[in-house]
C-alpha cells in the first residue's frame, strides 16, 4: 500500500499550486487472445498507478524516465485527455473532471500541453497566422475581431504571441507555413499557440528531443524564460535526467507508472537516493548532458535489465527485479515515500523552494526505512550507485 501517497488527506490548496494530482491512475484495457480470451480476469496495462504530483506556479516539474514509464500518460491524464481509473486532479485547488464540451474548453485553456513533434502538430497546410488567430479565437483572446479595431488587435496580439517566443520581427514569421521554418522556430510557434490561450500550467512531453541538438538551449531557456515572466506551471517531460538538473526546479523520477524518487532538483540529481535514479544518473555522466545535449536515443537507459510487464506488474517494488539492493520484503511489499536527509551543504537552497508539509526530497524504496536497516543519511549523500546499492 502506497501509505504516505493515498492514506493521508491532500493537503489544502495554497496560492502557489496550480495543478495537483493526488493517486492519479489509468489502466488500458488489453485485448485478450487465444486462450486467455476464455478466461473473464480483465487484462490491463498498469500504464500509471497511484502517482501524487504538483505543479507550482513559476516552477518547472520534470518527470523523468525510460520509455514506457507512463509519462506521457500522465500528461494527457493532467491535460484531461484520457477518462482516469482513479485518484484526483485538481486546478487550483478544485477538483476537475471534463469529458469534452464548454467545460473542457475552460479547463484547457487553463492547462495547456505541448508535444514532442512540432510538424506533426502544426497542420502544414496553414500558415503560423492561421494557427494562432484560431487559438486566440478559440480561447476569446484576439479581440473581437470584427471591423478596423478588431483586425487591429488582432494583429497586435499575433505579434506579441511571437514576440514571446522570440520569433521577431513577427511579420516574417506570421505567413509562413510550418514547413518554411525550422524544427526549433516551430516548436516556438506551437509554444506561443498554447500561450494564446493565456494558460496557467504547461505540459511539455519532450519539447526537445526531436530538435537539433544545437537549438535544444535555445527553446529550453526560452521556457524558463517564460516561466519566470508569465509565472507559468511547467511540466517538463523528458528522458534525460541531466537535462532535468539544468532546466527544473523539482524533479520527479518514475518507474514501470509509479514515482519512485522525487524532490528538489539539486538533491535528486546530486543525491539520487532510489537505485533506479542512480542508474538513471550513471548512464548519463557526460556533463553535457547537464545541458540537455544526448539524442533520444543515446539518453535512453537500457543498461542494468529491462523494465517490467505492465501487464502483470512485479508484487512489491516494481524495480526489484532489475535491484542490486533488493531485499525480501522488496518482493512483497510496496514501499512507501520516505523522507531522505538533505545534505548540509544543499539544505539552504533545497529548503528554499520547500513549502509547508511537503518534503524536500523523499524516494520509495525500503532502504530508506529504519525497520529495514534504513540508510537515509548515508543512501542520500553517496554518489550515485554506490552506498545505496550495497
Ligand atoms: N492507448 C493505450 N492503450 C494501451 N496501452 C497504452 C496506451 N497508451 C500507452 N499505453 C501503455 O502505457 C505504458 C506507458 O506509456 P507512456 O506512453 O505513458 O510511456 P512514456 O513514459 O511516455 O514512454 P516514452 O518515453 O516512450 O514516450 C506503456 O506500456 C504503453 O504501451
Ligand atoms: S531496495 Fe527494494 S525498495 Fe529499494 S529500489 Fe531496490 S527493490 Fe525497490
Ligand atoms: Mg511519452
Amino acid at each position: 500500500m502506497t501509505l504516505s501517497q493515498t492514506s493521508s488527506p491532500p493537503a489544502p490548496p495554497d496560492s502557489e499550486t496550480v495543478l495537483e494530482a493526488d493517486g492519479l491512475t489509468k489502466h488500458f484495457a488489453v485485448r485478450k487472445s487465444g486462450r486467455q480470451a476464455l478466461t473473464r480476469t480483465p487484462r490491463v496495462v498498469h500504464a500509471v498507478d497511484d502517482v501524487t504530483l504538483r505543479l507550482r506556479r513559476g516552477r518547472v516539474t520534470a518527470l523523468v524516465g525510460e520509455s514506457g514509464s507512463g509519462k506521457s500518460t500522465v500528461a494527457r491524464l493532467l491535460a484531461q485527455l484520457y477518462p482516469r481509473t482513479g485518484g484526483d486532479i485538481r486546478l487550483h485547488g478544485e477538483s476537475v473532471t471534463v469529458k469534452g464540451g464548454r467545460r473542457f474548453r475552460a479547463y484547457n485553456r487553463k492547462v495547456q500541453m505541448i508535444f514532442q513533434d512540432p510538424f506533426a502538430s502544426l497542420n502544414p497546410v496553414h500558415t503560423i497566422r492561421y494557427h494562432l488567430t484560431r487559438a486566440l479565437r478559440i480561447h476569446g483572446n484576439g479581440g473581437s475581431g470584427h471591423g478596423k479595431t478588431g483586425a487591429a488587435e488582432l494583429q497586435q496580439a499575433l505579434e506579441q504571441l511571437l514576440e514571446r517566443v522570440q520569433l521577431t520581427p513577427a511579420a516574417r514569421y506570421l505567413d509562413k507555413f510550418p514547413h518554411e521554418l525550422s524544427g526549433g522556430q516551430r516548436q516556438r510557434v506551437a509554444i506561443a499557440r498554447a500561450l494564446a490561450a493565456d494558460p496557467d500550467a504547461l505540459l511539455a512531453d519532450e519539447p526537445v528531443s526531436m530538435l537539433d541538438v544545437s537549438i535544444r538551449l535555445g527553446v529550453l531557456n526560452l521556457l524558463r524564460d517564460l516561466k519566470e515572466r508569465l509565472s507559468l506551471a511547467i511540466l517538463y517531460i523528458t528522458h534525460d535526467i541531466a537535462s532535468a538538473r539544468y532546466f527544473a526546479d523539482d524533479t520527479m523520477v518514475m518507474y514501470a507508472g509509479r514515482m519512485v524518487e522525487g524532490g528538489s532538483s539539486e538533491a535528486v540529481t546530486q543525491h539520487p537516493a532510489h537505485p533506479y535514479t542512480q542508474l538513471l544518473i550513471s548512464s548519463a555522466p557526460d556533463p553535457d548532458r547537464i545541458l540537455g545535449l544526448g539524442t533520444p536515443d543515446d539518453t535512453e537507459d537500457t543498461s542494468g535489465g529491462e523494465p517490467p510487464s505492465l501487464i502483470e506488474p512485479p508484487a512489491g517494488c516494481r524495480f526489484n527485479p532489475r535491484c542490486p539492493s533488493a531485499m525480501d520484503i522488496c518482493r512483497s511489499e510496496l514501499p512507501p515515500r520516505f523522507d531522505v536527509p538533505v545534505p548540509v551543504e544543499l539544505s539552504a537552497t533545497v529548503l528554499a523552494g520547500t513549502i509547508d508539509g511537503e518534503s524536500p526530497h523523499w524516494a520509495a524504496c525500503w532502504l530508506f526505512d529504519e525497520n529495514h536497516g534504513g540508510t537515509g543519511t548515508s543512501g542520500s549523500t553517496a554518489p550515485a550507485g554506490t552506498e545505496a546499492s550495497q
